[in-house]
């Protein structure tokens, strides 16, 4: 099947009427459209289907075994996010299988296509959880506890979509059958438009994690409380918000509040707690800790300032990734004179580099845009994404 078919069929799922975006979280209903959609794509082509014991799907074209190709990504989003970033790994993995068998492509190791649970942590917080239960960097006890903004639980939400939450946990058998894994996303940054290439090569992920400030206060009334009498935690927050921006122009990083909750949430309240999740990353790990430090220092210091107590908690943290050379260069010698590049953006691909030889394909942004409705990929551009992925799930699997 044609990419653009394929991708037709996974489009809608999870888009908002209202400005476009996605909002495909773990195991709600959307999640699980997307997942059933996967299931159907394997089984169109024979694929046999499982999902493993953490709940990511898994379809083999061949016997389940030793030195298998992978490839894949996910289908979840962050909140309103594109329709490429995860689903277009995961379609051009089909439209490769396709492809080559098209050209009569016959593997002599197993290849599988996969999708990978809550890569972007967006209901529970913590990225690529599914990559990192698999490969143990999370232990059971620590997923099952997550809970959402509403207080529902991973092992409850995940029980909710029919799946076992009991029965979550590393699996070293299905990791030490992964020979190679290889996965395509859209770029997220504008290298290839002007060095004009359809499609890069992964070189490294930046270090980067997340961390949750709560600070509380005391709740009073916008239209009495004195200024001199309140404990406003809005205040410190608002402190640490500049820090970053701050930190990150002297460190030569990037750090981001992106989501921030007031409680109780009253336009007309001193509000008693702000709950804040600062994003940073950088190129080097030293620069990361630096930026991250002077957050926190200038946090503690409002929040003392301002009368309020503040928590901080490291949520998820990736250090620096430099994907398998030899796996590269191999790539490279298929795909000839491609780009190679670094990202600060986070993938599954970066989890499981720390067990297998992992490579990563991008397809060009032409805005550089992501996490966001318009983050795009032209369609001759996806369908060079495919050609490149079927040309190096062949150099991997068919010899
Ligand atoms: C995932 O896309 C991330 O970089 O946070
Ligand atoms: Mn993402
Ligand atoms: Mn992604």
């Amino acid at each position: 099947m044609r990419f653009a078919e394929l991708w037709s069929g996974l489009e809608p799922i999870g888009r908002c009427a209202r400005g476009g975006g996605y909002r495909r979280y773990s195991w709600t209903p959307q999640d699980s459209q997307c997942r059933a959609w996967f299931t159907e794509q394997a089984q169109a082509r024979g694929l046999a289907v499982t999902a493993d014991r953490n709940g990511n799907l898994w379809a083999w074209w061949g016997e389940p075994g030793p030195g298998a190709v992978v490839t894949g990504s996910h289908l979840d989003s962050v909140p309103d996010g594109g329709a490429f970033d995860g689903p277009l790994g995961i379609v051009s993995a089909f439209a490769a299988v396709d492809l080559l068998r098209e050209r009569g492509a016959e593997p002599v190791k197993p290849v599988a296509v996969t999708a990978f649970i809550e890569e972007e942590g967006a209901r529970f917080g913590v990225a690529c959880l599914g990559t990192r239960l698999l490969t143990g960097a999370v232990t059971p006890d620590q997923a099952r506890s997550l809970t959402d903004d509403a207080g529902m639980s991973f092992a409850d939400a995940m029980a909710g979509a029919g799946l076992d939450p009991d029965g979550i946990g590393a699996d070293d058998d299905l990791v030490a059958n992964i020979g190679a894994f290889v996965e395509l996303h859209v770029e997220q940054g504008r290298a290839l438009a002007p060095l004009g290439h359809a499609v890069g090569i992964g070189e490294s992920i930046w270090p980067h994690g997340r961390w949750r400030l709560d600070f509380t206060g005391v709740a009073d009334h916008a239209g009495t409380a004195q200024l001199a009498d309140r404990r406003d935690p809005m205040l410190a927050y608002a402190s640490a918000v500049l820090a970053a921006r701050r930190a990150a122009s002297e460190h030569g990083t990037l750090a981001t509040f992106g989501k921030v909750i007031a409680e109780p949430g009253g336009s007309n309240g001193v509000p008693a707690a702000v709950h804040a999740w600062l994003d940073a990353r950088a190129a080097q790990e030293q620069a990361l800790e630096q930026t991250v430090s002077a957050v926190c220092a200038e946090a503690e210091k409002a929040a003392a300032e301002q009368g309020v107590s503040l928590r901080v908690r490291q949520e998820s943290a990736t250090p620096v990734v430099r994907f398998d050379r030899g796996l590269r260069e191999r790539v490279s010698a298929v795909l000839g004179d491609v780009p190679v590049l670094a990202t600060g953006a986070g993938h599954d691909a970066g989890v499981l580099a720390a067990r297998v030889p992992v490579a990563m394909l991008f397809v060009r942004n032409p805005t550089g845009v992501s996490h966001s409705p318009a983050e795009h990929a032209d369609l001759a551009d996806c369908e060079a994404g495919v050609l490149a992925l079927a040309a190096v799930l062949e150099e991997l699997a068919c010899r």
